[in-house]
């Protein structure tokens, strides 16, 4: 065996134990969750109330506001959608992924602007993640509508 062929085959020995270390760490980083960096807020027990009446882009289902409310989700907006008739549903718009901003919704769904996660607005699965980046759901906040009132509170 001449002596490069000897340095290819050290070459490739090296690299190849590179490549097998390389996958051990990622798969070492991995199984404490690549798309679990969870950075839920914490609840606050604040309530935050909202007449319906006066807020116009509420009054049909489908309808959404995507608002800050001080002191809460971390000073962060929130996406609050009516997802049927006498129902409104309350979503954090910070990224479960890498703490990206989650934009308004269209079209039933809601997309971060860093890496493109996509979270359903509908219904049945409010604030799951429904396509693009993998990432676990949005941290949604519980809300309730007090039909005789018109108010819409979230319980933060
Ligand atoms: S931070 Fe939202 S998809 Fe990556």
């Amino acid at each position: 065996m001449t002596s490069q062929h000897q340095s290819r085959r050290t070459f490739l020995k090296a690299t190849g134990q590179l490549t097998v270390l390389s996958g051990v760490l990622t798969l070492g980083s991995c199984l404490g969750g690549c798309s679990d960096s969870t950075t839920s807020v914490p609840l606050t027990g604040n309530k935050v109330t909202l007449t319906l009446a006066g807020e116009a882009a509420l009054q049909t289902v489908g309808g959404f506001i995507r608002r800050a409310f001080t002191g809460n989700n971390n000073n962060l907006p929130v996406i609050v959608v009516r997802t049927a008739d006498k129902k409104f549903q309350t979503m954090s718009t910070l990224c479960q992924h890498e703490s990206g901003s989650v934009q308004a919704p269209s079209s039933g769904k809601a997309v971060c602007n860093l890496h493109a996660a996509q979270y359903s607005t509908a219904e049945g699965n409010f604030g799951a993640n429904i396509g693009g980046q993998s990432a676990p759901n949005l941290q949604t906040y519980v809300t309730e509508f007090n039909e005789s009132t018109g108010v819409i509170t979230i319980n933060f």
